[in-house]
């Protein structure tokens, strides 16, 4: 469904080109949901931002329902249906919280759907449906708000980096009861445990490689040993 063959970036650092990340193959099936996880710069987020065409590969190709997106602008793949919701919330100025929810659904929802978009995300709507998006609200409402507004967009694939970042006052039970009930294909990056354990499939990336594939429970040694080794490694 989504194909990732031989994908490699790499950027001139001064003298000579720094591999980010080098020849990566993955295959992202229908429904399922895919944690990325890995060490502080093991280029998780180049990952995804190639994705989703925020970053353009040195090398490879992205392939898309058998179309070849790799040289496709962000809006285009968006279009196609792959959705991204970014590590910190975008605010819409002057526009109020159903305005965007009806945005990102491209339909008018009547006030039920929205009610049933806002509760999941622990907001109740009829104090945020009129709510103007806006500096007055919160980081963690925004947050919300996000999801709630990738819930209503409904894409074929969701991607997250990090998405429990400034969620901290509520709980990760909600947040991994929404990527289990999201009918898409979800690929999250993430270093916590609960989210870790929902994946039909953790990729585990080291040094800009994949270092393993499977289930939590296979992946769980290779992820907690070695970090001297890791930070060895990463620094030459
Ligand atoms: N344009 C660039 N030039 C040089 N180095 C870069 C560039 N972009 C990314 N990097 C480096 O590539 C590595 C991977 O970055 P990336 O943001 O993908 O890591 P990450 O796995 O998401 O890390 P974190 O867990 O900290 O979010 C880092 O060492 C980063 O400093
Ligand atoms: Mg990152």
């Amino acid at each position: 469904m989504l194909k990732i063959k031989n994908l490699s970036y790499l950027v001139n650092s001064g003298d000579d080109d720094k591999d980010i990340l080098r020849n990566i193959n993955l295959d992202f099936l229908k429904g399922k949901i895919y944690v990325i996880t890995g060490p502080n710069g093991s280029g998780k987020s180049t990952l995804v931002k190639l994705i989703m065409g925020i970053l353009s590969p040195t090398e490879g190709k992205i392939v898309f329902n058998d179309k070849d997106i790799t040289n496709l602008k962000i809006n285009e793949r968006a279009g196609l249906g792959i959705a991204y919701a970014f590590q910190q919330p975008v605010t819409f100025k002057g526009l109020k919280v159903k305005e965007l929810l009806n945005i990102a659904s491209n339909k008018e929802n009547d006030f039920n759907t929205l009610c049933d978009y806002l509760s999941k995300v622990g907001l109740c709507a009829k104090d945020y449906i009129n709510r103007s998006l806006d500096d007055k609200l919160s980081g963690g409402e925004l947050k919300r708000i996000e999801l709630a507004m990738v819930l209503a967009r409904n894409a074929e694939v969701n991607i997250f980096d990090e998405p429990e970042a400034g969620i901290d006052l509520w709980s990760f039970e909600n947040l991994t009861k929404i990527f289990k009930e999201l009918k898409s294909t979800t690929i999250i990056v993430s270093h916590q445990t609960k989210i870790l354990e929902i994946a039909d499939s953790v990729i585990l990336l080291k040094n800009g490689r994949v270092e393993k594939i499977g289930k939590y429970s296979e992946i769980k040694p290779y992820i907690h040993s070695d970090t001297c080794g890791k930070l060895r490694g990463e620094n030459g």
